[in-house]
């Protein structure tokens, strides 16, 4: 989600927590499996081949396209389908928004989501303790419960998982699967990751991400293994940052980012920009890649643009979507080149609004879904690297990994590309577009605002309900499938 989901997991105010795990845990039974890995399919609502078959709930929640991406657990018994936006920045699962604190369109989004009903459940046992949750945009007050969950397709079923119903929301419109660091980082109990492992889902507490560029349509996480049809050559690791070295403290996936660049239409000369030798984290419930200020207000004004307006955006010239630049982000051992497309977010409209997908930030420094469209990433959170490539995409081969060991040998398969990367150059030139382009100018922004923020917060959508917030990609986790096992 924005900004904020970043945050969520930050603040916890009211813990109170946990005086039933030892008995939850005790109570968990395995189911052993075989694959080792579970993934789903994400894919963008433009892509009719995959939602025809589908309800409607998941095409309307493909309108969030490429706001947010979604995974559907099926929760309780028998099992009931509730989508969740799929988030590596916090690290809790929770379900139940209250979709009154939303308007407009957010509302009727929120409302298709799907609510899980414990009452309906026999197998949910209620723990008898409360959390509050606060993001940087939007909250939750949880009550946590433990009940049997599965991935939309899977035969895996996990036993007795710990997750929250809220109670209250604030500025929330789906519920959150948090998949970053879990049992002894952030949590006292294990949690979703963390049970896939415990439970033989997995044989690695690794999951790979690869969200898809939005001409690709689509995207696939694979929880416990790899998909080698998405990227070209080999993995490069990333040391995560500890989290009592890393700007907040907060065992998130901090990485060193070295530079980021940016390589203009045309072939003109590259260049790096000052101050970006920084860690970043790397947020999937983050619509935009949040940079510091001077940074970000440097990168725009290679957009034309000279600041970002009120609510924070850039807004660019939409030309700029189909020249050929990139905008390269530096790692050690590695640059993942963003095309233009890419990295701007489009706001269907009319005239189409574009903002730069980077938004300055005091509190955040962060690489959201902007960024990780053109990445392909392994997030291991038992030997703490990301395992990091230029995304590409020639088919789908989900494989289940024996050992995070292999991850250094695993091989993608694709021949080099950048996807998404326009061929003709064309395209405007670095300074060419006019800082505002025209039209509705506070509408569009409002517009863009929310998805890059939020996702999540209602805001945007009171304030201009006739904007369409649907760009291109979305993402929806629906089929699952076995995972083969990697050859090598
Ligand atoms: C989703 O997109 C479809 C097609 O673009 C459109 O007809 C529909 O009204 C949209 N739904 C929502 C909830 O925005
Ligand atoms: C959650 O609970 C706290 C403390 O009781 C309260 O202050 C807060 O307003 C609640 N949040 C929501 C969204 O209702
Ligand atoms: C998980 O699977 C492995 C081998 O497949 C097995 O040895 C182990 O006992 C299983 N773990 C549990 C908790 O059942």
């Amino acid at each position: 989600m924005a900004p904020s989901r970043s945050l969520r997991s930050l603040v916890c105010l009211l813990a109170s927590c946990c005086a039933r795990l030892a008995t939850a845990i005790v109570e968990i039974q395995v189911k052993q499996h075989d694959e080792g890995c579970i993934h789903l399919p994400i894919i963008h609502s433009t892509n009719v081949r995959h939602f025809t078959e589908k309800r409607g709930v998941q095409l309307k929640l493909a309108n969030r396209s490429d706001v947010a991406y979604y995974a559907q657990l099926s929760i309780g018994t028998p099992p009931q389908p509730v989508f969740v936006q799929l988030d590596t920045g916090s690290f809790e699962l929770w379900v139940n928004p209250d979709c009154t604190t939303v308007t407009g369109s957010d509302r009727a989004f929120c409302e298709r989501a799907g609510r899980f009903d414990s009452q309906l459940s026999s197998t949910l046992d209620s723990l008898g303790t409360t959390k509050e949750l606060r993001y940087g945009i939007g909250s939750a007050n949880i009550s946590y419960v433990t009940d049997t969950i599965s991935l939309a397709g899977s035969r895996t079923a996990l036993q007795s998982v710990q997750f929250g119903i809220a109670s209250a929301s604030a500025d929330t419109f789906s519920g959150i699967l948090g998949i970053g660091y879990g049992s002894g980082y952030t949590t006292r109990y294990p949690n979703f990751i963390d049970q896939l492992y415990a439970q033989n889902g997995t044989r690695v507490k690794a999951y790979t991400l690869a969200l898809g560029s939005k001409d690709a349509q689509e995207g696939i996480i694979v929880f416990g293994g790899v998909d080698t049809s998405k990227f070209a050559g080999g993995l490069v690791r990333l040391p995560v940052i500890p989290a009592a070295k890393s700007p907040d403290s907060v065992p998130r996936f901090w990485v060193d980012m070295l530079s980021i660049g940016i390589s203009p239409p045309g072939g003109g000369a590259s260049r790096v920009y000052e101050g970006s030798n920084i860690p970043v984290f790397l947020d999937s419930g983050s619509t935009m890649t949040l940079l510091p200020a001077g940074l970000a207000n440097a990168i725009a004004a290679d957009f034309g643009v000279a600041a970002p307006d009120a609510k924070g955006f850039y807004r660019i010239d939409c030309g700029f979507t189909r020249s050929g630049g990139t905008v390269d982000f530096k790692f050690q051992g590695v640059t993942v080149k963003v095309p233009y497309k890419e990295m701007i977010r489009e706001v269907p409209g009319n005239p189409m609004a574009c903002f730069l997908g980077i938004q300055p930030s005091e509190k955040f420094v962060l690489l959201g879904d902007t960024f990780l469209r053109s990445a392909y990433t392994v997030f291991d959170l038992e030997n703490h690297n990301v395992w990091i490539s230029q995304a590409a995409n020639c088919g789908s081969t989900p494989a289940a990994l024996n050992s995070a060991q292999d991850l250094p040998s695993v091989v993608g398969l694709c021949g080099n590309q950048v996807v998404g990367a326009v061929a003709g150059a064309g395209g405007s030139g670095s300074a060419a577009g006019s800082g505002s382009s025209t039209g509705g100018s506070a509408d569009g922004s409002g517009g863009a605002g929310r998805a890059p923020g939020t996702g999540v917060t209602g805001g945007v959508g009171r304030s201009s309900p006739g904007i369409i917030r649907t760009l291109g990609v979305a993402v929806v986790g629906v089929a699952v499938g076995s995972c083969g096992s990697l050859i090598w």
